[in-house]
């Protein structure tokens, strides 16, 4: 999972991970733009020869800033939004609006006339709610939306129950058992503005198994054959979400994209054949999967505490503020040092963050070599869902992000201040 230069120490795109926290500072995310790129590649290249129109449409929630959004751009990604912020990151990356999908279970009223004004190329609808107010919206202009309905398929995948979604007992999608769904396909059918696509489902997110996925393809096929009997609709494509997992340490083993792709197309191709239909588009949503190994975290090492016969903790200069994902979902990495991460470890440590919070530790158990005060820690494959859902808790700024390729390292989100932190305060006492 890591790669070294002739010092041995840790490289990221090329470059000497020693070098970026020095020009740089800590705690910092690094990408290697290469990697990302890589895992865009992988997903394309496993639709080619299947005869099947597609997007791989980044789901942009698992890190949205304005260089990630132009690196997809250039790796002929789709994108996918939740909110008028990153809609607004993808205007300003100059994303084309066409190839953008707006998601999310409450988009307000601003939020789908900013997707409007811009033109957005796809607005999933999730609700009956949103559905009142997007017709409301058309009312007042001219012209057609295209949109997908999202669907609760009612499918569990394994992972984290936090990050489940498609079971029935979900906030997301309309629920089919309960007649729900066919019902919003009524609704959005009676309205000549709206421009129906197909159906969108999404079952969870770090899944390792494929079974998931081809229950998913299996469902939406019947639904779409039983609802083009009863309606004469044929969705043009079908969209199955995201959810692939990686490998965040040396214990998973996650799939390559393209078995995924290629069960799903199977199964596709296969169910298809079954109905009346002719076969749709599928889109993907990826977002871990694109961004989470191309990601690591630098840390500076500071406090050392050791606990004879219990623990020994080492901390360094961020922790859940930057990567909330141990705290809130139990979630494991791996954590090297930057100066030698092939050596042999000689301790087994518990790497814990600065924050004020017990449940504020990074890595438990992480074999290492020796290391000192000032020593640089990497934790790795922190690329997804680690800057996106970074907080100010104890009023410590965010750190700075910096893209690495080919030997070049480059400054693409600043490190915010105090100051920052403070703009925004007003008296209440004079
Ligand atoms: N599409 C939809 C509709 C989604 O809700 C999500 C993720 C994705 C695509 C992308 O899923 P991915 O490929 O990244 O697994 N914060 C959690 C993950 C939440 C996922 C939310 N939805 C975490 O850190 O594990």
């Amino acid at each position: 999972m890591v790669n070294v230069n002739s010092q041995g120490h840790l490289t990221i795109g090329d470059c000497d991970a020693l070098t970026l926290a020095a020009d740089f500072g800590t705690p910092l995310y690094v990408y290697d733009v290469g990697q990302i790129r890589q895992q865009m590649r992988q997903f394309h290249h496993a639709f080619k020869n299947t005869g099947i129109k597609y997007a791989i449409s980044y789901a942009s929630k698992a890190f949205a800033i304005r260089a990630i959004d132009q690196v997809i751009a250039q790796e002929h990604g789709h994108l996918d939004v939740v909110s008028a912020g990153e809609l607004l990151t993808a205007l300003q990356a100059g994303f084309p609006m066409a190839d953008v999908s707006f998601h999310g279970n409450n988009k307000s009223l601003a939020e789908l006339k900013l997707a409007l004004d811009n033109h957005v190329g796809t607005i999933i609808i999730d609700n009956f709610y949103e559905l009142d107010l997007l017709n409301q919206l058309l009312a007042k202009q001219a012209g057609q939306v295209n949109v997908m309905l999202r669907i609760a398929p009612g499918i569990s995948a394994h992972t984290h129950r936090y990050i489940q979604t498609g079971q029935v007992d979900s906030k997301f999608g309309f629920d089919v058992q309960s007649g729900q769904a066919e019902r919003a396909l009524q609704l959005v059918r009676k309205n000549p503005q709206l421009n129906l696509l197909g159906y969108h489902a999404h079952i969870g997110s770090q899944i390792m198994a494929v079974a998931g996925f081809t229950a998913l393809v299996k469902k939406m096929v019947q639904l779409a054959a039983t609802w083009q009997n009863k309606y004469h609709y044929e969705p043009q494509v079908l969209n199955f979400g995201g959810g692939f997992g990686i490998k965040y340490t040396d214990a998973d083993h996650p799939l390559d994209p393209q078995v995924f792709v290629q069960d799903m197309v199977a199964t596709l191709k296969k169910e298809i054949a079954a109905t009346k239909l002719s076969v749709p588009e599928i889109w993907l949503e990826p977002g871990r999967s694109i961004v989470g190994q191309g990601g690591y975290s630098l840390y500076t090492i500071g406090a050392r505490k050791e606990i004879p016969h219990v623990r020994t903790y080492i901390s360094v200069d961020g922790g859940m503020g930057d990567n909330i994902r141990p705290a809130l979902y139990q979630a494991d990495y791996q954590a090297v040092l930057a100066q030698n991460p092939l050596a042999a470890p000689q301790e087994t440590v518990t790497i814990a963050g600065r924050y004020c919070e017990s449940g504020d530790v990074l890595v438990k158990d992480q074999p290492l070599p020796s290391s000192n005060p000032g020593d640089v820690l990497a934790v790795l494959a922190t690329g997804a869902y680690g800057y996106s859902m970074a907080s100010n808790y104890n009023r410590v700024p965010r750190p700075a992000v910096v893209f690495a390729e080919n030997g070049k390292a480059k400054l693409v989100v600043k490190r915010e201040t105090t100051a920052d932190l403070t703009r925004l305060d007003l008296n209440y006492l004079k």
